[in-house]
């Protein structure tokens, strides 16, 4: 692969230039610094190494932001399985240059037709947890390919076959297995192994595991990705991977049929905006619920000297956590899909509504869960995901996060087809009132209903300073999504960390119930400490989130690249 050699020798180029020149050494402090990765003209990062040089590939070709986020795309659903997909949906933000405009595409998953409000409860009324997670009946109507070519065609200037080529070459070629990529696969081993068409793919045909260095190949996922090189959409709605998905559905008690799939349209929506200390952020709207609250959060915390109080202090973390509790309780009970369920989108990103949010807080005080409802927003009436950054010569800039939501989604291959299929069912209330999986609780505005998309945390994001990109950034994680996302911009925008130190900065997260923090590894026993004494229930859990990001410097004209050490990804430019 010849675009292969020659972006491992720039990479290597680049390093060199890292360790010679760095416009923000004057800054250097006593406290650890990182450096991101620089570059002039185009900057990918995502959560693995071989989609980066895709991406960047394409940027070198000439393509734009947008040609790149495509062929990444593809590319991330062969050599990133546990996330990237065909099989699932996500949002892309896009900048465009040309008018200065951010476009919000929305590829999230609908709930089949023959969906309903109940449809997994058992007999005595309880949310059969193996059913929404786990089966046939856990997938949503796949939006990915769809909401990939809608962009590549609004906003790209290659044809689809040229973008989804390189993808086809590793999955044909096959890849080298990483030790993270096999034991991905061994976490997983017990539910690969009861599906047959799961078994064929993520095994060897002697049914032992591929380890480090043994070379993946996916024949059936290469047949997959030239149809619809050569076909567009068309195949996997309409066509011969329709055919397949409706047979797996068919042969084991699933409800995606032949029309779901015919039926199934992307939507292209008005971003969600606000402002924080001068700075625009334009992010992902309902059906996310990320957009919405780290506005909402923003907001509240607008009205605190976080910089003074200090980074990852005792008394930042009450004052976040306080907020988030707040933005989380709102969620449970507002968020859903606009195009079923209207959702106070303006009364909660107002000013003014967290005006009211912010006096509740008590900057000494904790107002344990129980205390604290869903509030009133004016105009009121009635463990994977991968996220990635890209922005190209011109400017444009693409934050994209897709998922199949668990690591490998519901676990089930399409048989003859290649790809896992996505158990986002679980992200709508099964149940109102009762948790999901990552303990998200629901209310009637995210009930399951036929076509219906569901709730989603997911918040690609591009912060805009003096009216041009600055910041693009998102990530995977479930319900932390929202608030990591909130901490990379906190960590730039107060604390005035370059973006590798924004990314790496340790983690915290409440999201109003349970009423508990989670922290990462890496705060101090002190802070730690501190809160404890306040009433928080504090646990230190694992790793939270990965937020491939990009800073803009347009004083300097470079483009800084973070990938997050969270996992094992690649940030590239040239
Ligand atoms: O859309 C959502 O909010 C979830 N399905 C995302 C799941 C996720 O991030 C899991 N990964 N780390």
């Amino acid at each position: 692969m010849v675009w292969r050699k020659i972006f491992m020798l720039n990479i290597v180029v680049l390093c060199a230039c890292v360790s010679i020149v760095y416009p923000q050494q004057a800054n250097i402090t006593a406290r650890d610094i990182v450096y991101p990765i620089y570059a002039r003209n185009g900057m990918v990062v995502t959560s693995e190494p071989t989609a980066t040089e895709i991406g960047a590939s394409i940027l070198q070709q000439g393509g734009n932001a947008v040609d790149a986020a495509v062929a990444v795309g593809f590319a991330l659903a062969v050599t990133l399985p546990r996330a990237g997909n065909i099989g699932g949906g996500g949002f892309m933000m896009i900048y465009s240059a040309d008018d200065g405009r951010v476009t919000a595409i929305d590829y999230r998953e609908k709930a089949p037709g023959r969906a309903h409000r109940d449809m997994y409860l058992d007999e005595d009324g309880h949310v059969d947890a193996e059913r929404v997670q786990y089966s046939h009946l856990a997938s949503g109507v796949p939006g990915t390919v769809a909401g990939l070519a809608l962009a590549l065609e609004t906003y790209g200037t290659m044809s689809l076959e040229q973008v989804i080529t390189p993808a086809i070459e590793v999955t044909e070629e096959g890849f080298e297995v990483t030790p993270w990529f096999s034991e991905g696969i061994k976490y997983r081993a017990e539910r690969f192994r009861s599906h047959a068409s799961t078994r064929e793919v993520f095994f060897k045909p002697d049914g032992s595991f591929y380890e480090p260095g043994d070379v993946f190949v996916q024949e059936d996922l290469a047949r997959m990705l030239r149809l619809i090189a050569r076909q567009g959409t068309d195949a996997f709605y309409r066509g011969e991977i329709a055919d397949l998905i409706t047979a797996e559905m068919e042969r084991h008690g699933g409800w995606i049929t032949k029309e779901d799939l015919a039926a199934y349209r992307p939507a292209v929506r008005h971003p969600v905006s606000g402002t924080y200390r001068g700075y625009q952020v334009f992010s992902m709207p309902p059906p996310s619920s990320g957009g919405v609250h780290i506005i909402q959060m923003l907001n509240i915390l607008e009205g605190f000297d976080l910089k003074a109080l200090g980074h990852n202090t005792a008394a930042t973390i009450h004052l976040m956590t306080e907020t988030m509790k707040r933005a989380y309780a709102d969620r449970s009970r507002y968020l859903g899909d606009p195009d079923f369920v209207d959702v106070p989108v303006e009364g909660l990103m107002s000013k003014a509504y967290a005006s009211t949010l912010r006096e509740q807080i008590d900057p000494s005080k904790v107002t344990p869960s129980q205390d604290i409802a869903p509030g009133t927003p004016p105009g009121y009436e009635s463990p994977e995901t991968t996220h990635f950054s890209i922005v190209d010569k011109d400017g444009n800039v693409v934050s994209n996060t897709y998922t199949i939501n668990f690591s490998y989604g519901s676990g089930i291959v399409v048989q003859g087809a290649g790809f896992l299929l996505n158990n986002e069912m679980d992200d709508f209330s099964a149940k109102p009132g009762v948790p999901n999986d990552d303990g998200l609780i629901g209310a009637d505005a995210n009930a399951i209903v036929p076509n219906k998309r569901m709730l989603s945390s997911m918040t690609p994001t591009i912060v805009l300073k003096d009216g041009k990109p600055f910041l693009v950034t998102g990530s995977p994680g479930g319900s932390r999504i929202i608030t990591t996302t909130l901490q990379v911009i906190l960590n730039v925008i107060d604390h005035g960390m370059n973006v590798q130190e924004a990314v790496n900065a340790p983690r915290m997260h409440h999201q109003w119930l349970p009423d508990q923090i989670r922290m990462e590894e890496g705060f101090s026993a002190d802070t730690i400490h501190i809160l404890k004494s306040m009433g928080y229930d504090v646990i230190t859990g694992t790793a939270m989130g990965s937020t491939n990001s990009i800073l803009i410097d347009h004083q300097t004209g470079f483009l800084y690249g973070a990938v997050d050490p969270r996992r094992h990804g690649l940030a590239m430019g040239y």
